[in-house]
This record gives C-alpha cells, sequence and structure tokens, in this order.
C-alpha cells in the first residue's frame, strides 16, 4: 500500500468525466488500497480516483457520524440518487465543504440533505447506502468528482473571485500540479 501524490485544480484528469471500472481485479484492489492510505494520509473524509490521476468511476469515504458510527468504504461505479437541492444562501458555519484538490481553502454549498448511493464493491457485488446529512454531502462530492465536477464549479456567483484568487495564490489552475500528504503541509 502508498500514499499517492493528490492533483490540484486544473489538472485536466480533474476536470473530465471518468470512465466506467470494468476489470475487478488485483489492480483494482491495488488502486483502492493505495486510495484509503492517501486519504487517511492527508487527511480526508473522501477520495475519488481522478484525484489521484486514474480516469476511473471510483471512490472511497471513511467518516463517523456524530453517533460514533463509522461509514468506512469503497464504491465503485457509483450511482447517486438525491432529493431536490435547497435554495437559498449556504450557511458559512454548518455548509462549508472543502476538497483535498484545492488544499486548504473552505466555501459554503448547499447540497441535497438525502441520498442513496449504489454501486459495487470490490469484488463486484453490489451494495446500497441510505444517507443523510454530511455522509450525503460526502457522497454528492465524491460523485461529483467522477463527472469532472469540483464543488468550487458549484458555489454561488460571490465565491468566484475567493475561488479566483485562491487559485493565483496556490499556482494552481495548470496541469501536472500535485501535493503530496505526509510530505507538503498546504496551508490550513
Ligand atoms: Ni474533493
Amino acid at each position: 500500500m502508498a500514499v499517492l501524490p493528490i492533483r490540484i485544480t486544473g489538472d485536466p484528469v480533474l476536470h473530465t468525466a471518468a470512465s466506467v471500472v470494468s476489470d475487478f481485479d488485483e489492480t483494482l484492489v491495488t488502486l483502492v488500497g493505495d486510495m484509503f492510505d492517501t486519504m487517511a494520509a492527508a487527511p480526508g473524509v473522501g477520495l475519488a480516483a481522478p484525484q489521484v490521476g486514474v480516469p476511473l468511476r471510483i471512490f472511497v469515504f471513511n467518516w463517523t457520524d456524530d453517533d460514533g458510527v463509522l461509514w468506512r468504504g469503497a464504491a465503485i461505479n457509483p450511482e447517486l440518487w438525491i432529493t431536490t437541492t435547497p435554495t437559498g444562501e449556504a450557511d458559512e458555519e454548518s455548509e462549508s465543504e472543502g476538497c483535498l484538490s484545492l488544499p486548504g481553502e473552505r466555501f459554503p454549498l448547499r447540497r441535497a440533505d438525502r441520498a442513496i448511493l449504489t454501486a459495487t464493491d470490490l469484488d463486484g457485488n453490489p451494495f446500497e447506502i441510505e444517507a443523510s446529512g454530511w455522509l450525503a454531502r460526502i457522497f454528492q462530492h465524491e460523485f461529483d468528482h467522477l463527472n469532472g465536477v469540483l464543488y468550487v464549479d458549484r458555489l454561488e456567483h460571490d465565491y468566484e473571485k475567493s475561488v479566483a484568487k485562491a487559485i493565483r495564490k496556490g499556482g494552481w489552475g495548470v496541469p501536472d500540479q500535485s501535493w503530496m500528504p505526509g510530505v507538503d503541509h498546504p496551508e490550513g
């Protein structure tokens, strides 16, 4: 198992729809293991394969809810059903999210409160998770990655300048930029 470098916004792999996984082999097992290691080292609660430079429909998650229940798994070829996204302004306190591909930044964003994830595991066996609250948010964020969408692509107009400023300050927004968990210490 290994920690992999995490691609930063501007790298084409983050802005392109990923491909369906068709080979459930040792290479897939190794990749998912490396994704869990990378997510733990970052640290993060979710990580999608394009973030480690692999254009496949895979994400991993690791999050403990308020009741102490650990939600951890790998979703291969996921589908996501969500309730309607609430309208109105997002709350900076309770609705701010971040992304390891824009390290150190956080912006508020409205998300659907409930989601149903269907996917297969590493053996190709289907599973389903009904999620609400923050877990539903994690699923929406990671699922977006598989369609080449970053959460900053969904922000209200008001935040556009702040995002552009962060990208400029980081020297991001161009191909082949990455950071190494456990080695680099991105601001924030
Ligand atoms: Ni992300």
